[in-house]
């Protein structure tokens, strides 16, 4: 029922056109966070399909925004309080935690979350926190691998991209083949998929601005995740944000930590270059 009125509503909006009723512009508020000023646009970078990139901030009821401001309002900032202590914690054959190997995060983490994923010559691919997190709790650690979206696993990656709140991001796409993943990221994004033979770019490029039902539709920007969200009351990885996105069309989702969520991971990361670090984001 609800998915009927999400196809007629953006076969409507795309007939509308851009004198569509269902249109709003984002806001122009600055999102200010512990004192620090974000930024929420920034000019796209060359290849980009859109001139300005702009984060979901600016497309949130202004609850939600002024929940994201206040660090103490802010839900998320349990889960980076815990994922704190997991850092701390022990665990595994090694004896050791995050912590015996790269001390304060504030300083060894500093620049991850605004530079992941990045090429990873042993694996030769791409890793991003989540599969860093993993790795190093295998091979460094002597613990198990967390499976995905383990609450513990969300937690520490926000704690993990928390200590970059701020910080542009900047992928190095000149790294290994870095550009072939874009590349393989970029054709899945504009492949329609589905019952309602969607692509990404419908929703976040072609219908940016429009609503869909309560929903104001952004350019689904990363640069805040994990995010906590009002709806299921927790925190949300990337992976289950693009799963969720795939089921909406009715499609195939693709595997956890799969290479075609990995390959999207990149791209999209990409489109959101120069945006601040803003984890955790607050949305609806
Ligand atoms: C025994 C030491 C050791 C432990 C314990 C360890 N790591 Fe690592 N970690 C490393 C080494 C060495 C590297 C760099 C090379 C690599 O990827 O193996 C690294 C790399 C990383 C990176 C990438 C940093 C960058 O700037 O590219 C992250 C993120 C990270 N570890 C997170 C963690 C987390 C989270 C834990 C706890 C679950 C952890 N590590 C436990 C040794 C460790
Ligand atoms: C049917 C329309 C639709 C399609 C297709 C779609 N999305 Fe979304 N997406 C939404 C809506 C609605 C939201 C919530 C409002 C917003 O931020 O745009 C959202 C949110 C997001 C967010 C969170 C943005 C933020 O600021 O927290 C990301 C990331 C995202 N989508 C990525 C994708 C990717 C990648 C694809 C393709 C695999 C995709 N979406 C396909 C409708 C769609």
């Amino acid at each position: 029922m609800t998915r009927t009125l999400t196809i007629s509503l953006l076969a409507a909006t795309a007939c509308l056109g851009v004198a569509g009723v269902a249109m709003a512009d984002p806001t122009t508020d600055e999102l200010v966070i512990d004192g620090q000023e974000m930024i929420t646009r920034a000019p796209a970078p060359e290849g980009h399909p859109f001139d300005e990139v702009l984060s979901g901030w600016l497309f949130r009821e202004p609850e939600t925004r002024a929940t994201e401001a206040d660090s103490f309002e802010n839900p998320g900032m349990l889960a980076v309080e815990h994922g704190g202590e997991v850092w701390n914690t022990v665990e595994g054959t090694a004896g050791k935690s995050c912590a015996s190997c790269h001390g304060d995060a504030s300083e060894s983490m500093k620049m991850v979350g605004a530079s992941f994923p990045k090429w990873d010559a042993a694996t030769n691919k791409p890793i991003d926190v989540e599969m860093q997190i993993n790795h190093c709790r295998e091979k460094n650690m002597g613990a198990e691998p967390y499976k995905f979206d383990a609450g513990d696993q969300k937690d520490l990656t926000a704690y993990i991209k928390h200590q970059a709140l701020g910080t542009p991001v900047h992928m190095d796409l000149s790294q290994g083949d870095m550009q072939g993943w874009w590349q393989k990221g970029k054709d899945l994004y504009y492949t329609r998929t589905g019952q309602l033979n969607l692509s990404c770019a419908s929703c976040h490029e072609a219908n940016m601005g429009k609503f869909i039902r309560a929903d104001h539709l952004s350019q689904g920007q990363v640069n805040g995740f994990p995010t906590y969200r009002f709806n299921t009351g927790g925190m949300v990885s990337i992976m289950n944000r693009f799963r969720g996105c795939l089921r909406d069309t009715r499609g195939e989702f693709p595997a956890a930590f799969s290479d075609d969520l990995l390959a999207l991971e990149v791209y999209v990361t990409w489109r959101g270059t120069g945006l601040s670090v803003e984890t955790p984001a607050v949305r609806q």
